[in-house]
């Protein structure tokens, strides 16, 4: 293992590939064909709801997790200023999520025969043994660091801690299920796995590039941090009531509290960091990436706000408090969070920092247009239909499934085009013409001002 040199690594790049081919061919695929099944006469059965689960799982862990594993690796270094061990742990980990999800997915599709229980439980030991790893790789940079003070760094810390928490969870639900011979996860274990692994690992770290990265690219007004200390406070304390409340089978209420708390820190999070007020001058600089990526983080960041008003709400309901929301059919507010604001944001931001990291262009920004414009779409539909059953609610969630797997496929284009030679090679002479041109003008004081376009 070297520790030198770690800064001209390009870490993330397996990671985003090996991320972006789960979402397309087991993630976002399953979950519109489960979407899809229902239209064509097929019920709802005990193998639908076991493919629900395992798609949930690998979408978490997988298509989100890789991803922000891989930004991780790149980002984390640079922003507590410590060098980081590579190439062995980044591609071990990478290999035992990557294992850990095909087996867990395996073993529960397969889950009448023989090597269902095995499978499930070796998905487990390896997903958490990947995520021990990666947890372990950052903490030696969190170790080394001159300073752990800052916004970024404290979420940055959060992430790593839920990041093994969050495995280890998975692995007890998988223990669970290989002991009873259950094809499901226990519904509470599995509620508390999803919101550790949606609010503790994937949000923590998707607050802390967006402290530090997405604030200086959007030019946002400073943050209020004595806000942030609130909303983290809030996180971890919200997560460890629900996770106790569900694992040590305590009532509803308990449960409900811990969600709401979260909710609410994820919620100030949002204020402090003052996403959605407008940016405190216009950006003028080289472009680099996709020129709208700022509206697909604000459009993330405003579904994060409406998916926490509704876990709220959906909490109060659950704990008998009040009794507003409708019965859910098919996890609208879960898809809020997942596909409104993790899988938008992590469109906005790969499709400005992608192209930063390589030093490359982005030959063909309409497809990122139409994969916003279809993934809110599927969002939209699967809020105002994912609340009641009726024929025509069933066909319109089935175009939601549709339209989110062609949005990922689009995505997917961009990236893997923005990590090619012709892309770096576009960008090169761009940057080299803007220089020139720069170079001109500085030899030229009196000319007109330069057009940063
Ligand atoms: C177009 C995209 C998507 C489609 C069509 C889809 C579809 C589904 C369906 C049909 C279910 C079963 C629950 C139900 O609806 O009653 C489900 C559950 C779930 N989905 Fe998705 N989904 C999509 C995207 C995502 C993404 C991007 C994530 C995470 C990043 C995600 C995470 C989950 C989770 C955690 C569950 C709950 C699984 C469980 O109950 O254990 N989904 N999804």
């Amino acid at each position: 293992m070297q520790s030198e040199g770690w800064s001209s690594q390009r870490l993330y790049r397996p990671f985003v590939r090996a991320s972006l081919i789960i979402a397309v061919v087991l993630g976002f695929s399953t979950g519109a064909t489960i979407l899809i099944m229902p239209v064509l006469g097929m019920d709802r059965n005990l193998t639908w709801v076991t493919h629900s689960q395992s798609h949930g799982v690998v979408q978490l862990f997988g298509w989100v997790g890789l991803f922000v594993m891989g930004f991780a690796y790149h980002v984390v270094p640079r922003f507590f200023n410590s060098p980081i061990r590579y190439p062995l742990p980044q591609k071990v980990s990478m290999w035992l999520v990557v294992l850990g999800l095909v087996l867990r997915f395996t073993g529960q599709s397969v889950y009448k025969t023989t090597f269902g229980d095995p499978l499930v439980l070796a998905g487990g030991i390896l997903l958490f043994a990947g995520l021990l790893v990666f947890g372990w790789t950052l903490l030696e940079v969190v170790r080394r660091a001159p300073s752990r003070s800052g916004v970024s760094e404290m979420w940055a810390m959060s992430g790593i801690f839920w990041a093994v928490v969050a495995g280890a969870l998975h692995l007890t639900v998988t223990l669970r299920m290989a002991i009873d011979s259950a094809p499901l996860a226990d519904a509470g274990w599995n509620e508390a796995l999803i919101y550790v692994a949606t609010f503790g690992f994937v949000s923590s770290f998707i607050f802390a590039v967006s402290a530090r990265a997405v604030r200086g690219f959007l030019l946002l007004k400073p943050m209020y941090e004595r806000v942030n200390l609130v909303a983290v406070a809030g996180v971890q304390f919200g997560l460890v009531v629900l996770v106790v409340s569900r694992f040590a089978d305590l009532t509803e209420g308990v449960a409900s509290t811990g969600l709401i708390l979260a909710a609410l820190g994820v919620v100030l999070y949002v204020y402090s960091l003052r996403v959605l007020e407008p940016a405190s001058g216009p950006v003028r600089r080289f472009a680099v990436g996709y020129e709208r990526y700022n509206l697909l983080v604000r459009s993330a960041y405003g579904w994060l706000v409406v998916g926490c008003a509704m876990l709220i709400v959906t909490a109060l309901d659950d704990a008998g408090v009040t009794d507003v929301m409708p019965a859910e059919v098919s996890l609208p507010v879960m898809h809020v969070f997942t596909l409104g604001f993790i899988t938008t944001l992590l469109f906005g931001v790969a499709s400005k920092m992608l192209p930063i990291f390589e030093g490359a262009d982005i030959h063909h920004p309409r497809l990122m247009d139409i994969a916003y414009v279809f993934v809110t779409i599927s969002v939209i539909l699967r809020v105002v239909f994912g609340f009641s059953i009726s024929a025509i609610g069933e066909q319109a969630l089935a175009v939601s499934g549709g339209v989110g797997f062609i949005g990922i496929c689009l995505f997917a284009i961009v990236a893997f085009q923005t990590m090619t030679e012709a892309a770096r090679a576009s960008y090169a002479v761009r940057a080299a013409e803007f220089g020139q041109v720069r170079f001109d003008q500085a030899r030229r004081p009196t000319s007109s001002p330069l057009n940063l376009k």
